[in-house]
């Protein structure tokens, strides 16, 4: 079987691409340094798939570790999720992410270049997007990162651009996400930030739960259909199988390619809170408050790039998305 090293694969995204990947017959290694996931990940996985991918708890940055991995595992291909993701996080402390994403990242790369594995999918995100640009954005849209979040993955394409300038022997996916949201249908692995949520739909789960009080919308007067903020939601099962299709095309393809993971579909916040009631049969309390800084209008994707290179387009509903997520979050 093809060993792949998935870079975060305890994560929320991370975990649900690992069994996608032992569906497709991998075999996957794990590394997670544990910052922002947990090992009952692993159990998840195994209950699902009946296999446990080998783990390593290791940060990227320490290279001694990353090269006795290489060395133990004949490795074919890395995705690469691990790194920090939260917006306003990386604003309060931008050194922390450019040293932790990209640091970490040229670890990485200098490792695989050097057991000759040059084959990497790359975890990046809509929000290396400039805030101007027209809907439904397509990949050609101007770039232009509005956090050190986003300036780190903007970092990091740029660095994954001259690399397979410099060696046409990388084969390099670089898969821009929209807004991953849901859970594996079992209700086994999900979603589960440390602490308060920032996310739309992890907020509106524990608000369902009554964990939480009530959902604040942040802003009401977006040029919207209603005035809430509209965002392009794919259901993380999609998402996954994204990261398989973008495997399969590297095994022909010797090239880099950059691709939107997104549905092409906007959903406002009034919206979504629609659908998780009727997903949970519950009320969801919210209140209007202020805009959050660094928030759009709206965002969501133009995902024919995907189709076309990948063969693969997100078949999974809004209400999946809710009903997904409540599920996981009554069995958590
Ligand atoms: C969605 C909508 C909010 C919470 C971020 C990152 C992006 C990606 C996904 C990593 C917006 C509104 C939210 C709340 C609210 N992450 N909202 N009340 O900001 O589109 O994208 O997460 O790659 O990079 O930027 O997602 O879920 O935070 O917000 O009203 O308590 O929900 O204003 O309109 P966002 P989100």
């Amino acid at each position: 079987m093809k060993k792949i090293l998935l870079t975060g694969g305890l994560g929320y995204i991370g975990s649900h691409i690992c069994v996608e990947l032992i569906n497709k017959r991998y075999e996957v290694i794990i590394i997670d340094n544990l910052s922002n996931s947990s090992k009952n990940s692993l159990d998840g996985i195994k209950k699902i798939t009946g296999y446990k991918p080998k783990l390593y708890i290791s940060d990227l940055r320490d290279k001694l570790s990353l090269l006795r991995i290489f060395k133990e595992n004949k490795i074919e291909s890395v995705i690469h999720l691990a790194g920090f993701k939260s917006v306003n996080e990386s604003i309060e402390a931008p050194l922390s992410y450019y040293n932790n994403n990209i640091n970490g990242t040229i670890t990485l790369l200098e490792v695989m270049d050097q057991f000759d594995c040059k084959s990497i999918v790359f975890s990046s995100s809509a929000t290396v997007y400039a805030s101007s640009n027209e809907m439904p954005i397509s990949e050609s849209a101007p770039l232009a990162a509005s956090s050190p979040y986003g300036s780190s993955k903007l970092v990091i394409e740029r660095m994954l651009q001259d690399l397979c300038s410099s060696d046409d022997d990388w084969r390099i996916s670089i898969l821009r996400y929209f807004n991953p949201a849901g859970a594996h249908k079992s209700g086994l692995i999900g979603e589960a930030p440390n602490g308060s949520p920032n996310n739309l739909f992890p907020y509106i789960s524990k608000v369902a739960i009554g964990d939480l009080e009530k959902l604040k919308i942040f802003g009401n007067d977006y040029k919207t259909q209603d005035g809430t903020g509209v965002r392009d939601y794919i259901h993380v099962v999609d998402l996954a199988k994204g990261h398989c299709k973008a495997l399969e095309f590297m095994q022909d393809n010797k090239k880099i390619i950059v691709v939107n993971l997104g549905t092409g579909n906007g959903f406002s916040v009034l919206e979504v809170v629609k659908e998780f009631e009727k997903a949970c049969n519950k009320k969801i309390m919210y209140e209007f408050s202020e805009r959050r800084g660094g928030d759009l209008d709206k965002c969501y994707a133009d995902p024919s790039l995907a189709l076309k290179l990948l063969n693969w387009k997100a078949k999974l509903s809004l209400n999946a998305m809710c009903r997904d997520t409540w599920n996981w979050e009554k069995k958590k």
